[in-house]
């Protein structure tokens, strides 16, 4: 007897185990900036939540307390908060709608290690709970220098302004770098969690707000015909490319100290890669999607000091142009020592030693003043088994790629092979492509607006867990060690404008292929 037909509609949702969420407004809160004067708080945190009030996102009484050393009043703070508000904002601002958020914003005025700011932090915090309803509800936000971390977790928990009053929750929300090497980060890990318990904390990475990169688990997971691909069997390589125009922007103090490895490769090419190479987690919450990653993460073979040679590059920018505009070099940059050895490039090949991934490179790049914004990540696959066609250097057949392009120029595209009408078999690389503004034509919103909510909502699925952290340090901690124990190769080695040193190019050649022109 024949069996059944199965139906196309055979999938199931299991309630237990989607997390995606319905458009929520957290319940009524207030938000505690540490180093509310500075310029992360007026470039991204303000005009994201001026963008969530605006879309009816938060909820009434939503209260902002900036915390910082300089000595401001509440209207000077509220007054530089609106000027940035309208450089930085992705729309214009409106003013009846700014009146009522600036309403909610106020100021203290204490350096970060003098009890009697944080004494005057919670009596503001129970007023604000009395007279707008913000039911001890706090979400705490170190947006402040990285020294100042465990100074101020610590006089968090000395106050009592670690735990909530009246039922309400207390989250805190922690910038990046977390630490500058694995045991700097468990120093500071071990210090949070003196104070707070890991549920309460939210280590962010604002690039798995970007939309795009949130996408790559639904393209994964809610298509059918990929993940089958997703694999050694198909999958030849995959580079995954953040390349900035930019310099340093004037952070030369900061970014002297910490290079590229630190500021891009810890946090966001390795999210990115742990989001593009993991197994599907048994649902989309917090623990199960970070389960995944953190397994990815663990799985990549370690790089001993020794040979870091061969699975690690380092460039520095030299003097040069950038879209046809002049550029100094790192070294001239303010801030910057004239001898500097930071690395303004790097580029990695790592494999992942898994039954998905063994002996799949896996490259990685990312630097300042490459010759445009452009991050991707492409998955190339291996080529036909075998040619039909002739398949020499001229006969324009190219391995198909599927780039996933996080920004800017939102989307996902596949190159494949196609015949070029007319009479002779001449084949030529096309692309399928879908844009985000082209397919939604609504913006995208900034990531801190996703982060944000979700941080007032209570879901730390988009945040970095701590053993997260230690895997990316523990994995980054050897190159760092062999790249102190070996002689730099001689600074600078690329002019700002063009895509990085030579040697990059050797390091992806080594497995036959090239980085994708951008
Ligand atoms: C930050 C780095 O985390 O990310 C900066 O500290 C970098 O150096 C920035 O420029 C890039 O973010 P985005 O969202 O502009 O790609």
């Amino acid at each position: 007897m024949e069996s059944a037909p199965t139906t196309s509609a055979s999938h199931t949702v299991n309630p237990l185990r989607s997390g995606m969420r319905m458009q929520r407004t957290p319940p009524p809160c207030t938000v505690v900036i540490f180093g509310a004067t500075g310029d992360l708080t007026h470039r991204k945190l303000i005009p994201a939540l001026y963008h969530l009030q605006r879309e009816r996102l938060l909820p009434p009484g939503f209260s902002v307390v900036g915390f910082a050393r300089r000595d401001w009043s509440d209207d000077y703070f509220r007054e530089s908060l609106l000027q940035s508000a309208r450089r930085h904002s992705r729309s214009a601002i409106d003013d009846d709608l700014w009146r009522g958020f600036a309403d909610g914003c106020s100021y203290i005025r204490s350096a970060f290690d003098d009890m009697r700011g944080y004494a005057e932090l919670a009596r503001r915090l129970d007023q604000l709970d009395s007279e707008r309803g913000t039911g001890g509800n706090r979400l705490f936000y170190l947006a402040t220098p990285p020294e100042a971390y465990g100074e101020i977790v610590q006089r968090l928990g000395a106050s009592g302004l670690n735990r909530s009053p009246n039922g309400g929750w207390t989250r805190i929300i922690i910038e990046k770098p977390f630490g500058s090497d694995l045991t700097s980060a468990r120093t500071l890990d071990h210090a949070v969690h003196q104070v707070f318990e890991e549920q309460q904390v939210y280590r962010i990475d604002h690039y798995l707000g970007k939309e795009t990169v949130q996408n790559i688990l639904v393209f994964r997971f809610a298509n059918g015909i990929f993940e089958p691909l997703w694999n050694r069997r198909y999958v030849d390589h995959v580079q995954i490319t953040v390349a900035e125009s930019v310099g340093i922007e004037g952070r030369g103090g900061y970014y002297d100290r910490t290079g590229a490895l630190r500021d891009m490769v810890q946090n966001h090419l390795l999210q990115l890669l742990s989001l593009t190479a993991m197994e599907p987690p048994v649902g989309y919450r917090a623990d199960a999607v970070r389960d995944e990653k953190v397994k990815v993460l663990r799985a990549i073979r370690p790089i001993e000091p020794s040979a870091v040679g061969q699975a690690a590059v380092r460039g520095q920018y030299g003097p040069g142009a950038v879209g046809g505009v002049p550029a100094p070099g790192y070294r001239e940059e303010p801030g910057v020592a004239p001898d500097s050895l930071t690395e303004t490039f790097v580029a990695l090949r790592l494999y992942i030693e898994s039954w998905r991934w063994a002996g799949v490179p896996f490259f990685l790049r990312t630097g300042k003043r490459l010759p445009k914004r452009a991050s991707e990540i492409a998955i190339q696959f291996k080529m036909a088994p075998l040619m039909l066609f002739e398949n020499g250097p001229l006969s324009g057949i190219e391995p198909n790629v599927l780039a996933i392009n996080i920004q800017p120029n939102e989307g996902i595209s596949l190159r494949f092979d196609s015949k070029v009408p007319g009479q002779s078999n001449i084949i030529r690389p096309v692309m399928m492509d879908f844009r985000y503004n082209a397919a939604f034509g609504v913006e995208s919103p900034e990531a801190y607006e996703r982060l944000l909510l979700d941080a007032m909502l209570g879901d730390s699925t988009l945040f970095i867990r701590s053993d997260e952290v230690e895997a990316m340090w523990s994995l980054l901690d050897p190159v760092i060690e062999g790249w102190s124990a070996t002689t730099p190769p001689v600074f600078p080695n690329y002019a700002a404008g063009t895509w990085g040193p030579a040697s990059a190019d050797e390091l992806i050649a080594l497995v036959g292929a090239k980085w994708r022109r951008l």
